[in-house]
């Protein structure tokens, strides 16, 4: 028979779905999503409104708060101020929730941005937040408007993109990319943004901007044509499709660990911490034994992570923890960010008393444009 995978084992915990009770969360952190699912909320409740069902069943923003405790304060922020890692974008911005609808908030929780560190969180995508779950956290997240929502998906764009493209290009590129790829803003081509951002959502952030924030608005620099070009330029960003990377399985309790009749690695370790992507690849050639954990939700495991690396969420450490060999194997974590949930994944650890363990420095994007092995992953 298989030995039960990471995986399978951390979506029973997390889900409670194996039926046992989920590890004791500790006090100040609410129990991940476990009960939530099991509880009054029907599994799915809301979801994907048939012709008959109505508009879905708001969620409860009491049972929101804390899974946004638990999941997104890491990089949002614990007031959705933003810019707590990864540069990510501030949820409380009155500017965004005056007109993000319920379903933009919602699609860009469950079905994430895919590429950037912010993770598609819904069960379809590996999870661990059901329909309404991410219902809740949308509602949480709306308690944070105090302006008034503005209904703007009648508003249509009509520009031209070939006059927009330079106008994008002197006054958006420096921040967004070239191709909206981002650089030191949201990424702008990405194809949830692009499926769920209408275009009166991207007249209007561009006219205002968000206050507080690098993104400043173009109504007094831009003509109102100008800014339909540029909205015309926006919608053809479009990015590169996925690379076709091998597909694994999780790894088993059997297969966590790497090449396991190998030598240690010798690491030389940055602050203590940090090794450099170049060591850990060359390890891995070599042969060396080590565990690698992918500390990023498990939807971005499923759309590519180093091989042979167990989806090990940052927020699952608790339940996680046992199932890693504590005898001195060389345990690597990485995520996109390059450091924040890989940070977490490594402290928490080490308070365990892992003391052989390390964050891939550069991150994970990092090592797939210089070229490192990489593989797509499967749910179970
Ligand atoms: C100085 C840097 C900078 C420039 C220049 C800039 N932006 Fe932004 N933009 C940002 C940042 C940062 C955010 C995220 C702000 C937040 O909500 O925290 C953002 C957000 C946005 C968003 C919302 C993205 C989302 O995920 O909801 C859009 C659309 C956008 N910018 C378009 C543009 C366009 C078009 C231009 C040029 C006309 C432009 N920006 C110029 C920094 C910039
Ligand atoms: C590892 C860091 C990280 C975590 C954890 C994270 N996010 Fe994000 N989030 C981001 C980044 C970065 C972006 C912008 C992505 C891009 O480039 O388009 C983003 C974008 C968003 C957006 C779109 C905002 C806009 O301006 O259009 C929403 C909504 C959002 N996140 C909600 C959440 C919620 C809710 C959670 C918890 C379930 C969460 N995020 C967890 C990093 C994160």
């Amino acid at each position: 028979m298989r030995a039960p995978s990471i995986f399978a084992l951390s979506w029973c915990l997390l889900a409670s779905a194996c039926g046992t009770a989920p590890a004791a969360p500790d006090a100040a952190t609410p129990a991940p999503d476990a009960g939530v699912d099991a509880a009054a909320v029907p599994r799915d409740a809301g979801s994907d409104a048939g012709t008959d069902a109505g508009p879905p069943e708001p969620g409860d923003a009491a049972r929101g708060a804390a899974l946004y405790r638990t999941y997104c304060t890491l990089c949002h922020g614990a007031d959705g101020q933003g810019y707590a890692a990864d540069d990510a974008p501030a949820l409380n911005s009155q500017d965004l929730l005056r007109i993000a609808s319920d379903e933009f908030l919602y699609a860009n929780v469950y079905d994430g941005r895919p590429g950037t560190p912010m993770s598609a969180w819904g069960d379809a995508h590996g999870g661990p937040f059901s329909v309404a779950s991410a219902r809740d956290v949308v509602a949480f997240l709306r308690s944070w408007a105090t302006e008034p929502f503005e209904d703007v998906s009648a508003l249509a764009a009509d520009g031209d993109a070939g006059r927009g493209a330079p106008l994008f290009a002197e006054h958006c590129a420096e921040c967004h990319g070239e191709r909206g790829q981002g650089v030191r803003a949201p990424t702008l081509d990405n194809p949830v943004f692009q499926r769920t951002a209408t275009d009166g959502f991207l007249l209007r952030t561009i006219e205002r901007g968000r206050r507080d924030t690098p993104m400043e608005g173009f109504e007094d620099r831009l003509t109102s044509a100008q800014i339909h070009d540029v909205v015309a330029f926006v919608r053809t960003l479009r990015r590169d499709p996925m690379e076709e990377w091998p597909i694994e399985d999780p790894p088993t309790l059997e297969t966590l660990v790497l090449h396991p009749g190998g030598e240690a690695p010798t690491f030389t370790l940055r602050e203590g911490r940090y090794v450099p992507a170049a060591e850990v690849a060359a390890a891995l050639a070599a042969g060396r034994r080590m565990v690698l954990l992918d500390a990023r939700a498990t939807s971005d495991w499923v759309l590519g992570h180093i091989p042979g690396a167990a989806p090990f969420p940052f927020f699952s450490v608790d339940e996680l923890a046992g199932t890693l060999p504590n005898d001195g194997t060389f345990i690597i974590a990485y995520c996109a960010c390059p450091h924040a949930a890989s940070g977490r994944v490594v402290d928490d650890l080490r308070a365990r008393g892992f003391a052989s363990t390390a964050i891939l420095d550069e991150g994970i994007v990092h090592w797939r444009e210089a070229g490192y092995p990489m593989a797509r992953g499967r749910l179970p």
